[in-house]
């Protein structure tokens, strides 16, 4: 099967035309969508029609996939390995806000996703969108001096201090998330296993502290690694249509959620997190 690549942008994405993500993809097919994706970092499949069943066939050509034990409450009630990423929780019909800072999925996790596939079911009239960043190039925009003080110096990342979570959940929910999602460390300069470039790794949704530094010191150091890694030109906004799948690489992309929307209007989407590699190790009580 064979497709054309068109960039998005000139930090990073590109559309794949011509693929029917519901077919078997043979092995040369898969191999060139993994330099694309390894090139781009992030991949878009426009008009795809995607079950829940037919988006998990097609992800596992990625690698393995996370059943989101992590986040149970948004899991798809069949399929575990759909998170279900929408503006109203399905039991009450309340909203939600999700992701709505920059982030990397499951990076409070001892295996951060390696990538992560969302497909459009249902969108707003106008807005939702999701913006993209490369943190390759937010790395190699640091000075050497900077670049080797962070290099080998590990951050705190902790699911609860999310803005969306301090809003929206009770106190003893902040509590289960807690028990359930214990803090890492992880390493501030992420080396990519498939390519051996050098990313940058922490985002302002997860991220608490650099390891040796008080809150109060890491602060400063942090917002400035957000503003540098987010700045305009290393960003791609992606302006969803329905039954479109977009494909990014945790491990040198952050991505955030747009309230850019009426938010009375539905947006419904649904994901698939690839499991990454071991990575990090756990914050110990003082
Ligand atoms: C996510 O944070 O994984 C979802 C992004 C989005 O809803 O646009």
């Amino acid at each position: 099967m064979s497709f054309k690549v068109r960039k998005l942008g000139s930090a990073l994405g590109a559309e794949v035309i011509g693929l029917d993500l519901t077919q078997t993809l043979d092995e040369d097919t898969i191999a060139a969508l993994l330099a694309a994706w390894s090139e781009h970092l992030i991949l878009l499949f426009r008009d795809q029609s995607l079950t829940p069943a037919r988006q998990i066939a097609f992800s596992r050509y990625f690698g393995e996939l996370d059943d989101h034990a992590a986040i149970p409450k948004f899991r798809h009630a069949e399929h575990p390995e759909i998170l279900m990423v929408n503006n109203r929780e399905a039991a009450t019909n309340k909203r939600l806000s999700v992701g709505r800072q920059w982030h990397s999925d499951l990076s409070t996790t001892l295996r951060p996703a390696k990538g992560s596939l969302l497909h459009a079911i249902q969108l707003p009239m106008v807005g939702g969108d999701t913006m993209f960043c490369n943190m390759y190039r937010a790395w190699d925009g640091l000075s050497p001096l900077l670049q080797e003080w962070l290099s080998g110096r590990d951050a705190i990342h902790d699911m609860t201090i999310a803005r969306e979570t301090q809003l929206q959940r009770t106190h003893a929910e902040l509590e289960e998330i807690r028990l359930r999602n214990p803090r890492v460390y992880q390493p501030i300069c992420r080396i990519h296993e498939a390519t051996g470039k050098k990313a940058l790794y922490v985002s302002e949704m997860t991220t608490s502290q650099i390891d040796g530094l008080t809150r109060e010191e890491s602060q400063p150091i942090l917002e400035y690694l957000y503003r540098q890694s987010t700045v305009h030109e290393n960003v791609y906004r992606h302006v969803w249509r329905k039954g479109d799948s977009v494909l990014w690489d945790n491990r040198c992309v952050m991505h955030i959620a747009l309230a850019d929307y009426d938010d009375s209007e539905r947006r419904t989407m649904h994901r698939t997190t690839l499991k990454g590699s071991p990575s990090g190790r756990l914050v110990q009580a003082a």
